[in-house]
């Protein structure tokens, strides 16, 4: 798929099928995020899939139900390494190219920025810590819901009057 095809097409998707996406597929997404640009190269996120049934489940769990990630079949979690000043924009980078690629794989997704707050305590890293297997408790900048997606909804319009060329 053309770049500016998977833009035009890249929507929100809040639905899911049952269908797995793929373990090929997932390092395909994870791999887009890690080659976004980062401020003065400092390459300080870690960019963690998570396609494992049980494992999206206890994350769920701890968060009441997960309804925030709408009955995803995969998960990206984006994590801050260590502070950078930049690291927002850095995350803003890597979730974008997460997005289209997913969408050229034809994986719906959604961004989820809810997951900061709902993993913001010391103890929610540490649950992360656990059941992710990272090496420290990391602080969450940002999230995608993966799937494929279950109920067909019309693109949002975008204002074309938001963008000018002198
Ligand atoms: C920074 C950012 C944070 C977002 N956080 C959430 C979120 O927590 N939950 C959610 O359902 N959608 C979230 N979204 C998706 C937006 O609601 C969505 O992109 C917007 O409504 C436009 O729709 P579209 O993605 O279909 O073009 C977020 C998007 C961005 C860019």
């Amino acid at each position: 798929m053309e770049v500016i095809e998977a833009i035009k097409k890249r929507q929100s998707v809040r639905s899911f099928t049952d269908r797995e996406v793929s373990l090929e597929d997932m390092k395909k997404i994870v791999e887009a995020g890690v080659l976004a640009p980062t401020g003065r190269n400092s390459q300080n996120l870690l960019v963690v899939g998570v396609r494992d049934k049980s494992l999206i489940t206890q994350i769920m769990n701890y968060i009441s139900g997960g309804k925030e990630y709408y009955g995803a079949t995969a998960l990206v979690f984006v994590f801050e390494k260590f502070s950078d000043d930049l690291s927002e924009l850095n995350a803003g980078a890597a979730m974008e190219n997460m997005l289209l690629r997913a969408t050229d794989l034809h994986i719906g997704s959604c961004w989820i920025h809810r997951g900061r707050k709902l993993f913001s305590s010391d103890a929610a890293k540490l649950f992360l810590k656990e059941v992710l297997n990272l090496d420290k408790p990391y602080l969450l900048l940002e999230s995608i819901a993966l799937g494929y997606q279950k109920d067909v909804v019309p693109l949002k319009e975008k204002n074309p009057s938001n963008g000018k060329v002198i």
